[in-house]
């Protein structure tokens, strides 16, 4: 039986996870205890913890906890995550910082800490779900572009260093999602409105990510169309720009 730690836990890309995960021990981790016990009832072996993961002291805190009950961390999925769709102008920088705060030092935080538990015991899996945003640049998307970026750089870097310990890091990187996430990203739904054509259902998405947690798969880019256009930003950036400022500007 793996023990798994989810962050985000009440997110709707999560709790498809969790339908799919019935055999598994679950640290359940998110900001509201209340509403994850709502959700989760059904589920036996779980462990709820609310926890602000903006916090390293708290993270810390709570992983020691974590680590006293269950004695270890199997698989790691850094999930937690929002944006803020909006030109850039508009951001203050309390805004840019939670952003960063929320989706990539948090992120850090829970590798680092996690991660150096996994490299002394020589086994785990960490799954770092990130975003085509991560990969490809759009408008309106700066701050949330810039936190994702920047968890796939550090998410390529460790994975390098924790190779030789036996411990396996995945980005998962998918296009737009249909859960709650876009209630704050896209109020109006003007963008989701746009790229209805590539979006992609949570189920299917959980479906992956959980079989990545046997194949250890290095990176899950998906859908095809999107992980094809991050191929193309990759060989023709000039060109791609102006695409993404011109045809496919749909924030
Ligand atoms: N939906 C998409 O289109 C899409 C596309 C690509 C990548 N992603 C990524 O996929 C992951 C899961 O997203 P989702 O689609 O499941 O969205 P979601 O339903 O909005 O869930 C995201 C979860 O992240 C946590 N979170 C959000 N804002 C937070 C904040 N300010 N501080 C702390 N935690 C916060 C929340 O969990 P708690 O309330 O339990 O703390 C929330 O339930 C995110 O990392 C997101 O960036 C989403």
């Amino acid at each position: 039986m793996r023990t798994i730690l989810i962050t985000g836990a009440s997110g709707g890309l999560a709790q498809e996870m969790v339908k799919l995960l019935p055999d598994d021990v679950l640290i359940l981790i998110g900001r509201d205890a209340k509403k994850l016990h709502m959700l989760y009832t059904h589920h036996d072996k779980k462990a709820i913890f609310e926890l602000d993961i903006r916090g390293e002291a708290q993270v810390k805190q709570v992983l020691t906890q974590i680590y006293q009950e269950y004695g270890f961390v199997d698989i790691l999925v850094n999930n937690a995550g929002y944006a803020i769709y909006d030109d850039f102008e508009n951001f203050s920088a309390a805004q840019v910082e939670d952003m960063f705060a929320v989706n990539t030092f948090a992120t850090m935080t829970f590798c680092r800490l996690v991660g150096k538990e996994m490299k002394a015991a020589r086994k785990g899996h960490i799954i770092n779900i990130v975003s085509m945003s991560g990969l490809v640049a759009s408008a309106k998307s700066s701050v949330y572009s810039a936190t994702k970026f920047a968890a796939i750089g550090f998410s390529n870097t460790i994975r390098l260093e924790l190779a030789s310990y036996g411990v396996a890091v995945t980005t998962v990187n998918p296009g737009p999602i249909a859960t709650g996430f876009f209630d704050q990203a896209d109020p109006d739904g003007t963008y989701l409105k746009g790229v209805k054509a590539f979006v992609l259902q949570p189920d299917v998405v959980a479906k992956r990510i959980v079989k990545a947690m046997k194949t250890k798969k290095r990176e899950l880019n998906m859908p095809f169309a999107l992980a094809a256009t991050h191929k193309f930003y990759t060989l023709f950036p000039g060109m791609s720009d102006y695409l993404a400022r011109t045809l496919f500007n749909f924030k």
